[in-house]
């Protein structure tokens, strides 16, 4: 078990003291995002990994296509972050709205953003259904590295030591911007519960006007069935492990009670008493 945590731990490089998965960032496309120019109608969607941002995605793909009739396109893999160096220079050329996902701190996004006010939604999904999912996905998905057990993946989860790092240290960072006038937070498990009031709320601010009946056209095409369905044609291979189940509390299947107490402990010490804390469902 230790050369396999050796062996991941070369599947990382580590930049400003965060690790990311060598296989999707570099440092030179890091270097090259300082450079990246925002435009103010931009939208920014921010989260942890496995938060639910391929849904929200969808879902304002579906907002954009409602207001304009245009369908939605991404010529590039939607993470800001990922891809090569070059990419930004080919984002001057994509129409407006351009969709940003993001798995970064606030403090570690191109300052343009920033400069341009650019609104930007962050998506958080409670840190056991997080950590599950993103142990599924490492070891359902071939072409990327698996754990050789939960138990295993639990523990570097737990040190941060996983892709774009500690889910706690990116709450606390973005803690401090929620109540930004151009940040709006989103839960997962809200959105799950009430999907139709989840996508009001993401038309308001980012200001789409759409009818009641269009939401609830987009709310149909928006449910985890509904998208999983799709998933091959919209995703490709990858597809049905992006939308893998889908559920709120999936967690008590794998957390031992001594590790459920451990993510508890570190909530509390944490995130307890932060307006984040105060506002998850945990
Ligand atoms: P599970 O692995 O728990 O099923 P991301 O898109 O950020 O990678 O997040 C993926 C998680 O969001 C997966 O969680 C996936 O099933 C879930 N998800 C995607 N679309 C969903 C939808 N329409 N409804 C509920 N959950 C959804």
């Amino acid at each position: 078990e230790k050369s396999k945590e050796t062996a991941l731990s070369r599947l990382f490089f580590t930049y400003q003291g965060i690790p990311y998965p060598v296989t999707m960032c570099t440092s030179e496309t890091f270097q090259a995002l300082d450079t990246f120019e925002a435009r103010s109608d931009d939208i920014v969607l921010a989260s942890y990994p496995k938060c639910g941002s391929n849904w929200i995605l969808h879902i304002i793909s579906e907002l954009i296509f409602a207001v304009s009739k245009k369908k939605y396109e991404c010529p590039e893999f939607p993470v800001l972050e990922c891809g090569d160096s070059e990419k930004y220079q080919r984002m001057k050329q994509f129409p407006s709205p351009r969709i940003l996902t993001t798995h970064l701190h606030y403090d570690k996004l191109p300052g343009s953003i920033l400069e341009h006010r650019v609104k930007i939604l962050v998506i958080f999904r409670n840190p056991k259904d997080t950590a599950v999912s993103f142990f599924h996905f490492h070891n359902d998905v071939p072409d990327i590295p698996s754990y050789a057990s939960w138990d295993e993946f639990f523990r570097q989860f737990m040190k941060g030591q996983v892709s774009w790092g500690s889910y706690f240290d990116f709450a606390i960072n973005w803690n401090q911007h929620l109540d930004d006038e151009n940040v709006k937070f989103i839960l997962y498990e809200d959105l799950k519960e009430n999907l139709t009031a989840g996508i009001k709320q993401i038309a308001e601010f980012f200001g789409f006007s759409v009818t009641g009946e269009q939401i609830q056209t987009i709310s149909a095409q928006s449910t985890f069935q509904a998208m999983r369905e799709k998933s091959q044609e919209t995703h490709g291979a990858v597809g049905p492990f992006l939308f893998r189940k889908g559920e709120v509390g999936d967690w008590k299947n794998l957390f031992s009670e001594t590790q459920n107490q451990e993510m508890d402990e570190k909530f509390k010490e944490l995130l307890t008493g932060t307006s984040l804390g105060a506002k998850m469902k945990y």
